[in-house]
């Protein structure tokens, strides 16, 4: 995960410039269930970066793994099918929110277990997954 950002931070300002990201064509109602689990994503990540800050390993545990973790998958699965973002993204970008999911939990486990030097080491990954999305793929 870090090689592949650091890979994508130096090609960032090359690809931005033209915007040469793939397009991953979304369904409006898509992107609209998208775009409001991203806020709730941002808010979570703020949140947990709080609580980590202040000590409080077993919230910021519990917190991402409830609000990014494996057990947020799924949120938009009653949703009518053109709602569902999942469904329409390309294998490979959909791949990289699986991993996030994945690397959310992880850091969930070290986070509730109490263990600070591996929570705090495995923290990046949180972030790394919605930049490495950010980067790869648009939307629009
Ligand atoms: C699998 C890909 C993917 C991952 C992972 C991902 N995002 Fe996003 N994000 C998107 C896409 C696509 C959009 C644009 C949605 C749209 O069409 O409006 C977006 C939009 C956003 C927005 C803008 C919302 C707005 O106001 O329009 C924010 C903020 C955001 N993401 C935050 C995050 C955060 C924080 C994470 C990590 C916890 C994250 N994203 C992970 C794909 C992803």
């Amino acid at each position: 995960m870090k090689a592949l950002i650091l890979i994508l931070a130096l090609l960032a300002n090359q690809a931005l410039a033209a915007d040469a990201r793939p397009l991953a064509p979304l369904p409006p109602a898509a992107q609209e269930s998208l775009r409001e689990e991203m806020l709730g994503n941002l808010l979570a990540i703020n949140e947990i970066l709080t609580l980590m800050a202040a000590g409080k390993l077993k919230e910021a545990g519990q917190l991402a793994e409830t609000s990014l973790g494996q057990s947020a998958m799924g949120k938009h699965r009653g949703k009518p099918l053109d709602a569902r973002p999942g469904a329409h993204m390309p294998q490979a970008m959909h791949q990289i929110g699986m991993d996030g999911h994945r690397a959310a939990s992880e850091f969930a486990k070290a986070a509730a277990s109490g263990d600070r030097e591996l929570a705090v080491t495995l923290l990046p990954n949180l972030t790394g997954a919605c930049v490495a999305c950010h980067y790869s793929w648009r939307t629009r």
